[in-house]
């Protein structure tokens, strides 16, 4: 495979929540492969230790404190992206959340918040940045962070996991009306995978000093559970990403793709304590 296919030199690619987690690791991996960067990112010190990374790997970058739920804020980056740019190439829509209770129990702030969290910063991003894509006339690729809970049940997590399947099915839908600009619209679905927010370090810097090791309770559920044996890490979902971006994927659209270590295609198949496959434990 020609490594120019991995190649994003000359584009700028706008990652929402990029300050952390998955999408610090997506907007990585896209200045690796030579992207400059655009972040969305709530936190203001998330978005200034993003930016010296960026830098650090030699491309140019723009990160400012912004809620990827208010529309007016993104719409405002957009043009600052523009602006500075002159060129928007790619967007990724990774900010998303979730907070876990049986749905009876949850207050209609909370599904609310879901919804805005996990849909709505999605449709403001993508009718805030498109355009601009549409315009440049070089095609482009839109990438969202979906998760394995868009295609199974998900007790405790029924909002989370309707976000997630509308943001599966707005994908392939977004994959048919952009197709004649040239653009493509995939999504990645992780299942669980090693970040600050799956350690609650959600507010301030990201801190790994606090985040707890699993116990080995936690650890043997996870190999049991995903056939690979262990939980993702963020640099895996910055790969797949890169791959839905790149022109490596130039005949994928309306894709998802899983980066669950196997979990989806088990579906209710887990090991036993003999590490045998057995149908519900
Ligand atoms: N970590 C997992 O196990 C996992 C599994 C499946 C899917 N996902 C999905 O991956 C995406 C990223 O998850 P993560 O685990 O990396 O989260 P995270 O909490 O570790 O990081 C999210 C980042 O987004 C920022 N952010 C939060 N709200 C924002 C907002 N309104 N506007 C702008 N930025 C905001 C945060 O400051 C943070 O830097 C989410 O869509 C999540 O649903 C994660």
């Amino acid at each position: 495979m020609p490594s120019q296919d991995h190649s994003l030199t000359g584009q700028v690619a706008i990652v929402t929540g990029g300050g952390g987690g998955i999408g610090r690791a997506i907007a990585l991996a896209f200045a690796a492969a030579g992207a400059d960067i655009v972040i969305a990112d709530i936190i203001p010190q998330r978005c200034d230790e993003a930016a010296a990374s960026i830098r650090a790997l030699g491309r140019d970058v723009l990160a400012v404190p912004t809620d990827a739920a208010d529309p007016a804020q993104i719409r405002a980056l957009v043009a600052q992206a523009d602006r500075q740019f002159g060129r928007i190439d790619i967007l990724v829509n990774n900010v998303g959340g979730v907070s876990g209770r049986p749905f009876l129990e949850q207050s209609e702030r909370s599904w609310r918040r879901h919804i805005d969290l996990n849909l709505v910063s999605m449709f403001a991003a993508t009718s805030a940045a498109v355009p601009t894509i549409i315009r440049g006339g070089r095609g482009g690729a839109v990438v969202n962070v979906s998760s394995i809970e868009a295609s199974r049940a998900a007790p405790n997590y029924a909002v989370y996991a309707a976000c997630k399947a509308g943001m599966n099915n707005f994908t392939r839908t977004m994959a048919l009306e952009l197709a004649v600009h040239g653009i493509r619209v995939n999504a990645i679905a992780p299942d669980y995978t090693l970040t600050p927010g799956l350690h609650g370090n959600v507010t301030g810097p990201v801190d790994p000093s606090t985040w707890r090791p699993p116990s080995p309770e936690q650890q043997q559920a996870t190999r049991r559970r995903i056939p690979l044996g262990r939980g993702g890490i963020d640099t895996e979902c910055g790969k797949a990403a890169l791959f839905l971006a790149s022109p490596m994927s130039s005949y994928v659209t309306g894709a998802v793709l899983p980066v669950d270590g196997g979990s989806w295609a088990s579906s209710g198949w887990i090991r036993n304590e003999a590490g045998q496959w057995t149908l519900g434990g």
